[in-house]
């Protein structure tokens, strides 16, 4: 009996079909709709006794928000089951052992490709007993100097900084009662910086230890604003071109990350990015410009989502902002504006130690306002050691490394900048200009700063990079798609060196051009290699070794674990 209510139930809606063209008695319909509903449920309860049906009652209530809990967790469903299944596959009889035997073989790559000393000696596990004169510490620092990095070079460098550096080396800015002239001086940077974005009178910001802290703390600032707006599941909707500080800052944070896929001019593709806002989106974000293939996204047209939807936007300059800052007044000027002068911008990360010229360990991150980077703070007001307010990861900070910072700024200056910029970007154009009359390889999109990407669809692209780094260049290797890119420096501005730049790529594809057929090796055969496994997680287990192998204190057993793979150093 049941049975025939549910069936009439459903054939209620045929029935309300035919009566569309009458004048639709919407009271009565729904009326009989509500009768059908409760005479069903009571037949389904016929016979049952109440303590049942509260039973049932609780456990079905019980079932629904395990499902709900279930479906939706910030890493998706299909994810989630694609991971269990390879777990499976890995447990099965014989497939388990040929997947572990591969993995074996993949390890022992990875181990040889890391780069060991010449003659490697016993690793230092515990303090000198006595202290080491200066000259002796010098002496011993000799040993660690390799063919790649000249160490009088690096003295050099570290000398310049050394002044500086030990003046404020003791300094500590989570305490600037004690060390006012480095408040001042963090201060400056950071507004220094907010003015070269075009800041307004609001605008603010913090120092950082570099472009991923700065990331993330822009990252935990809009989760913690998406909670009190009362998103309990906040997304971020990051282009696949971003920065992976995306996806440790959702990993840290327990934010859910969307990957928005790109155009074919590798810019974020605006309609997808639209189609991906929903109630819980937190954040937008937008790169100027993209690490992988140094395009800039469509800012001006993601703000416009921002506004409409009143989404904060992150744009990450932690490339380039120290050259797009300037681009304007080197002559090269940007299509597009990027900076808080476009309506929707609400903060911008930018690291002042790669374009900056600072000494690493530094980067900003600005805010279009302060109620934004309140968000950021953390403070704990009922710690017995005292009221712990920081504005960032850190707690103790490097003093040294802020002053270093504040004095690179002003020794530079904006015509240092504005030179700089110049200089490289011209070498940048020249580069691309020549590379594409290069009939075997290819320029991803349009860039318009400082990194050109080459991909091939004639050869393998890693042997290119692995010829390359045998001359002494040193590429990044990118995957999805199969590209290598130039990051341009100061260092390629020099007389001469874009064109040897440019006779040995062409050297190197004449080579490759002979045998088209050889197998890539090195790095880039484990690229190559991991983009073809489907089980994402076997990747991360192998590349789990590598960086147990950089925290290793065992000297290596073979001969060939010293000397470290061919074509890579
Ligand atoms: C370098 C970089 C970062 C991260 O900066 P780190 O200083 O390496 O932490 C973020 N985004 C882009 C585009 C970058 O190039
Ligand atoms: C290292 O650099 C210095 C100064 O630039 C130079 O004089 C020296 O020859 C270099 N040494 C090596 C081993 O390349």
């Amino acid at each position: 009996m049941p049975y025939l209510c549910a069936f009439e139930l459903f054939s209620i809606p045929f029935l309300f079909s035919f009566a569309q063209d009458a004048i639709i008695p919407y009271k009565e319909i729904l009326q009989m709709y509500w009768e059908k509903a409760t005479s069903f449920v009571n037949a389904q309860c016929d016979g049952l006794e109440p303590w049942q049906l509260v039973g049932l009652t609780f456990s079905s209530t019980l079932v629904s928000v395990w499902l709900h809990g279930f479906l939706f967790q910030s890493e998706s469903l299909t994810s989630r089951t694609k991971k269990k299944f390879f777990k499976l596959l890995r447990k099965m009889p014989f497939i388990g052992a040929i997947i572990q035997k591969k993995i074996d073989e993949a390890l022992n790559d990875v181990t040889s490709s890391l780069s060991f000393l010449k003659d490697e000696k016993d690793y230092i596990k515990a303090l000198p007993e006595r202290g080491m004169s200066q000259p002796e510490v010098l002496e011993k620092m000799k040993e660690y100097s390799s063919k790649g990095m000249n160490f009088s070079n690096l003295l050099t460098f570290c000398l310049c900084f050394l002044k500086v550096y030990e003046e404020f080396a003791w300094s500590n800015p989570l305490h600037p009662d004690i060390f006012p002239g480095l408040r001042k001086m963090e201060a400056e940077v950071v507004r220094i910086a907010c003015t070269l974005f075009n800041g307004g009178p609001n605008s603010c910001g913090a120092m950082t230890s570099g472009g991923t802290e700065s990331i993330l703390m822009a990252c935990k600032a809009y989760r913690d604003l998406a909670y009190e707006r009362g998103i309990k599941q906040p997304e971020m909707l990051v282009p696949v071109s971003a920065h992976a500080a995306f996806d440790k800052a959702a990993h840290y944070f327990g934010l859910k990350l969307i990957h928005i896929p790109l155009t074919k001019a590798m810019e974020v593709d605006v309609q997808a990015m639209r189609r991906a806002i929903s109630k819980n989106t937190a954040m937008l974000v937008c790169s100027a410009p993209q690490f992988p293939h140094g395009i800039m996204d469509p800012i001006e047209e993601v703000a416009e989502l921002a506004v409409k939807y009143k989404i904060p936007f992150h744009v990450d300059a932690c490339l380039g902002g120290f050259l797009i800052a300037f681009m304007d007044k080197a002559g090269f000027p940007l299509k597009h504006p990027f900076d808080f002068r476009v309506k929707g911008v609400t903060s911008i990360s930018a690291d002042t130690h790669k374009y900056g010229y600072a000494p690493k360990g530094s980067s900003v991150v600005l805010y279009s306002d302060k109620k934004y980077r309140s968000y950021q703070f953390f403070i704990a007001p009922d710690w017995q050691g005292g009221i712990y307010a920081s504005p960032s990861v850190a707690g103790s900070r490097p003093g040294g490394i802020i002053a270093a910072c504040w004095a690179t700024l002003m020794h530079i200056g904006e015509s240092g900048y504005i030179e700089a910029t110049k200089r490289i970007i011209k070498t940048a154009r020249f580069l691309e200009s020549e590379l594409r009359k290069i009939d075997s390889i290819f320029i991803l999109g349009k860039p318009e700063v400082s990194v050109l990407s080459i991909g091939s669809d004639t050869f393998d692209i890693y042997r290119l990079s692995n010829l390359l780094a045998a001359k002494g260049w040193n590429l990044n290797v990118l995957q999805f798609p199969s590209s290598i890119h130039l990051c341009i420096t100061q260092l390629h501005t020099r007389s001469g060196v874009a064109e040897q730049f440019l006779k040995d790529v062409k050297d190197s594809i004449e080579e490759i051009m002979k045998d088209l057929d050889a197998k890539t090796t090195g790095m880039g055969a484990i690229y190559g290699m991991a983009q073809s496994v489907p089980d994402r997680s076997l990747v991360a287990e192998i590349s789990q070794a590598y960086l147990d192998g950089l925290y290793s204190t065992d000297v290596p057993c073979s001969e060939k674990h010293m000397n470290g793979s061919p074509g890579h150093h």
